[in-house]
């Protein structure tokens, strides 16, 4: 047998535990609420995908030359764990040509092999949509807008909402060209690592969160002056409708995102509540390219991910969206040995009522300090003086109040209408 070792969860990944699983479950429930009134159906793609599914993301984006989980599994096809959601569903899109537009929603964990600190993690979790098929400047308003009235639903009050256009694939080009040569003249004042970030892609020089970067990228060219008249259009159709919905935003030029994909719209949500590094609590855009990247054909697309961890951390900075009251609402007290317990707690759960009991045949004492802790309101006490008369005692935990004795027979039911909701 191997000597006992006391393990860990490995870096950047994290036990949820009950309380706060609950609350985990319940973001995941509004959100479906919220999307499913929409008309979008969930998506389950696999959690590992052939590894060329995400070099689509960008081959010189960090999430693919530093963070992939890739691996090459025993029949010898090189794979990877999914960094995000859209190259996987594309791909399902692919696949399966549903009929278009194909609007889905998932929720699931993540994997990016980054430095872990509070906020990010190695293993994340997002909830997110995207559609597939439509050009619509209102559907990049109905994607943006559903996000933001998630943030509003959770009570969120502190959330910015920052948009910007990459335009096409020519603008974004050309755009590229500008940056260069901006930054070219510049790379004096850049850190050591946006200077080589300039060699691959002058894009993400513009990512940098270093404060030594911040007034070189403040005096950036910025890309609405690349933008086909087309792509002007359609920011300008997205900003009107975002006003209509009273959807305040911000245009950000130089808004770029961490992913290659992204064409014409682009957004970001940053909760004030964090810390700048990891403030982004959300985003997404369009990338009317990554069809076809795929291998299917030319096909528009739009959607966006909200990371769990984050925007629950968001919460607890706010004091909003508590964890929900998981706990039972009665607790079985049985002094005669157990089986008392063992039939009543059956009957009340069957009767749909959240019921628990203590085991081991503790003491009164004890077992009234587990009612307690489980936060019932309803303690029912089964003693050999109640199972003899064919009585249980009811005392109110939470309220007070005089013990009842109720008969046996009826028990279920007067619990039932004390603890309805
Ligand atoms: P992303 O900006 O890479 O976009 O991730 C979206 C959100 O996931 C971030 O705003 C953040 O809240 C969360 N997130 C990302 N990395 C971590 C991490 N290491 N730890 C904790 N949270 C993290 C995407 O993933 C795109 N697929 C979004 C999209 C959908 N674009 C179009 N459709």
């Amino acid at each position: 047998m191997p000597t006992p070792v006391r393990f860990q969860a490995p870096p950047g990944t994290r036990d949820i535990l009950p309380a706060e699983s609950a609350r985990w479950r319940r973001f995941v429930a509004v959100f479906e609420g919220l999307v499913e009134r929409a008309g979008y159906g969930l998506v389950i793609p696999p959690v590992f995908e052939d590894l060329g599914v995400f070099l689509r993301i960008g081959e010189d984006t960090e999430i693919v030359t530093k963070e992939m989980y890739d691996f090459e599994d025993k029949g010898g096809r090189r794979v990877a764990l999914r960094p995000e959601y859209t190259a996987s569903v594309v791909r399902a899109f692919v696949e399966h040509s549903p009929v278009t537009p194909w609007k889905v929603w998932y929720a699931g964990p993540n994997f990016r092999y980054e430095s872990a600190q509070r906020g990010r993690y190695r293993q994340f979790d997002q909830v997110g949509v995207e559609v597939l098929g439509a050009d619509d400047p209102l559907l990049d308003v109905e994607v943006i807008a559903l996000a933001w009235r998630f943030y509003q639903a959770l009570g969120l009050q502190r959330v910015t909402l920052l948009l910007n256009s990459l335009g096409d694939g020519g603008d974004r080009q050309r755009y590229t060209e500008h940056l260069r040569a901006y930054f070219e003249r510049r790379r004096g004042d850049l850190t050591p690592q946006s200077r080589e970030t300039l060699q691959r892609n002058p894009l993400r020089v513009l990512d940098s969160k270093r404060p030594e970067d911040a007034p070189v990228i403040a005096e950036a060219p910025t890309i609405d002056s690349c933008w086909s008249t087309e792509a002007a259009r359609h920011f300008t159709a997205v900003q009107e409708g975002l006003t209509e919905l009273d959807v305040p935003f911000t245009v950000q030029p130089r808004l770029v995102r961490g992913l290659d994909y992204y064409r014409r719209t682009t957004f970001e949500f940053t909760a004030e509540a964090l810390e700048a590094a990891q403030n982004a609590v959300g985003g997404g855009g369009r990338y009317d390219g990554l069809v076809e990247e795929l291998g299917g054909r030319p096909t528009p697309g739009i959607g966006f991910a909200l990371g769990v961890d984050r925007t629950l951390l968001a919460c607890d900075a706010e004091g909003v969206f508590p964890a929900p009251d998981a706990g039972v609402e009665v607790f079985v007290v049985d002094t005669t040995g157990g089986r008392e317990a063992l039939i009543l707690t059956e009957e009340l759960r069957a009767a749909g009522v959240r019921a628990d009991r203590a085991f081991d045949n503790r003491s009164m004492k004890s077992q009234m300090k587990a009612a307690d802790r489980s936060g019932a309101m309803v303690a029912l006490i089964l003693g050999s003086q109640e199972v003899e008369a064919r009585e249980v005692a009811v005392r109110f935990l939470r309220t007070g109040g005089e013990q009842v004795l109720v008969p046996r027979a009826e028990v279920v039911e007067f619990v039932k209408g004390k603890v309805a909701r």
